[in-house]
Formats: structure tokens, sequence, C-alpha cells
């Protein structure tokens, strides 16, 4: 009986399924095997010397102290892929969001006040104030083709835009996984003098954080979209607000509100949502309870 403690909102729907005479699985245990936690930051020193591996329900690992996990001997576990297709599905509303000004719009609707007939004036006005823009035929670049990058660019191609690639970790040759029709960019300036929206599928890493700062939005299109659905410091966002005061870039779609991008008109900034899906929860619970049970029983490793 392997004993599984669950951190900061992990679904237990999935996690309900395993089977119970070989797994413990509860928020509050003493002695746990395994630690099962999703963005909850995790501290060395909270950690149990009981613990002898910790799953990550979800991609990013950042949130667990990799070093001391490696010098304690502890294994760690993501589970790549298993919430790709939430974080796609959000990305294509962030460029329908941005494209069609619908946050604002929402905004707008929202504060309208008075009988039907002025706000029926007002939304006349409305329709006016928020005429947007459509997809096909505009480019999307996709920094990092991972299960994430991948599934975003064919589903942006079948909405009919042009797609360009660039990862900086692999070869950008990898694009094989994509469906068709992908073009590979030669470099990331390359990628973003070309793209009008940018998405970024990379980690948080030193070679990352402020991969788009003030210098690269000036390279940019104007009226560009920036979309950041991957980790708070890959866009410096002090240049990117600066950028959208100056009306060089049109929007900017993120998934980590913070003071600075608070109340912006041409912001929209998300509460991490990007896997907030029961479906990815499920998936992603459910891949490192496998992992975790693979090492706990026979030692086997994956994705760790
Ligand atoms: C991830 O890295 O996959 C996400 O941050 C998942 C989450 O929202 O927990």
């Amino acid at each position: 009986m392997f004993k599984i403690q669950t951190l900061n909102n992990i679904s237990l729907a999935g996690l309900n399924r395993l089977p119970r005479e070989s797994y413990e699985v509860a928020s509050e245990m003493a002695h746990p095997d395994a630690i099962l936690v999703r963005s909850a930051k995790m501290h060395d020193m909270d950690i149990p010397a009981s613990v002898k591996a910790i799953g990550r329900a979800g991609a990013g690992v950042n949130n667990i102290p990799l070093a001391a996990m490696t010098e304690r001997g502890i294994a760690v576990f993501n589970a790549p892929g298993a919430n790709a297709n939430a974080v796609k599905e959000l990305v294509i509303a962030g460029m329908l969001l941005a494209a069609r000004n619908l946050g604002q719009g929402w905004a707008y609707a929202c504060a309208l006040e008075g009988d039907d007939d002025s706000i029926h004036k007002a939304v006349e006005a409305g329709k006016k104030q928020f005429v947007g823009f459509e997809l096909p035929g505009r480019t999307l670049g996709v920094i990092g083709l991972g299960a994430i990058g991948v599934l975003v660019a064919n589903a942006a191609r079948a909405l009919g835009m042009k797609v360009i690639g660039y990862d900086p970790s692999i070869t950008v040759r990898s694009a094989w996984k994509l469906e068709s029709n992908v073009e590979a960019a030669l470099s990331i300036d390359d990628l973003v003098s070309r793209s009008d929206f940018i998405t970024f599928h990379v980690p948080l890493t030193e070679q990352t954080r402020h991969m788009i700062d003030a210098e690269r939005i000036e390279t940019m299109k104007d009226g560009a979209v920036l979309l950041n659905f991957s980790r708070d410091g890959i866009i410096d966002d002090a240049a990117a607000v600066a950028a959208l005061d100056a009306g060089k870039l049109y929007a900017y779609v993120c998934d980590f509100p913070s003071n600075l991008l608070k109340g912006h008109p041409r912001v929209v900034a998300l509460p991490h949502l990007g896997a907030s899906t029961r479906e990815a929860e499920e998936n992603c619970a459910m891949m490192v309870a496998d992992e975790l049970r693979a090492y706990l029983e026979d030692g086997n490793v994956s994705n760790s």
C-alpha cells in the first residue's frame, strides 16, 4: 500500500479511480511515500523524510526544489502532454479574445446602465468601437514545439492561419511532428519579425527569461499580439505595457495577473487557467499517479 499525499487542488476525480488496495491517497497523512502536487511552491524543509518521489500534475517543475530533491535522492515526475489540449484551447481562445476585443467588449457591456433604449444605443456605439479582425491569413509564431506548441500550431492551421515555429532547445527540423505547412523559422528573431501573433510554449529558464524584451518588441510587426500561457517572466511585462501604450502592440493576453497589468485596456490576464479543465486535471493526476506507482513498486523511471 503506497501513501500518496496530495497538495494544492489536485483533482481527486481521477485519483479515486486508482485501485484502493494499492494506494492510500489523502490531503493530510503521516509518513507519505510520495507527494502529488500541482503548482503549489514546495520547500525542501517541508517535505517529510518518508517521501521517495514527487509527482507534479502538470508539465512545469519550477515549483519544486529540484537540486535539493536530487541531493536527497527523491525522484520527481511530471505529466508532459497531459494538459496540452486544455492549453491549446486557451491559446486559440486568447487569439480570438484579442482579435475581436472581447475583453473590452465584455467590460463595456457589463458597465451599461439605463433603460433598454439607451442600452440599445450603447450597443450600436459598441459595435463601432470594438471592430476586430479575423484570423485566416494572419501569421502565428509558435515558440516551443513540444506537446502544446505542436497542438497549437496544428489548430491554428485549421483556422486558416499561416504558422511558423521555433524551438530553442531542439533542432527546428523536429517540426516534423507538425501535420503540414508549418514553416520552421530560422531563428527567434526571424519568427518575431514575421508574426502577427506570438505564443510561447517553453519553460522559464535563464535562457528564456525576458526572451521578449523592449529591444525584441521593436522588431515585431506593428499591431502584433503576444500570448503567454507558459510561464510568467518569459515576457518582460513592463516592456509589453510600454509597447501597448505606444500603440506598437495591439494586445497582450497572458495567464499571469499582476499589479502592473491590472486594468490595462489592452491586456487580458487570467489566473493561470491554461490547464484548468476537468479533463486536464484528471489526465495529469492519472499520469503522475501511474508514474509514482511504477517507481514505488518496481523502481521504473519515466518522465523524471
Ligand atoms: C503546467 O506546467 O502544466 C501548468 O502550470 C499546470 C497547472 O496549471 O498546474
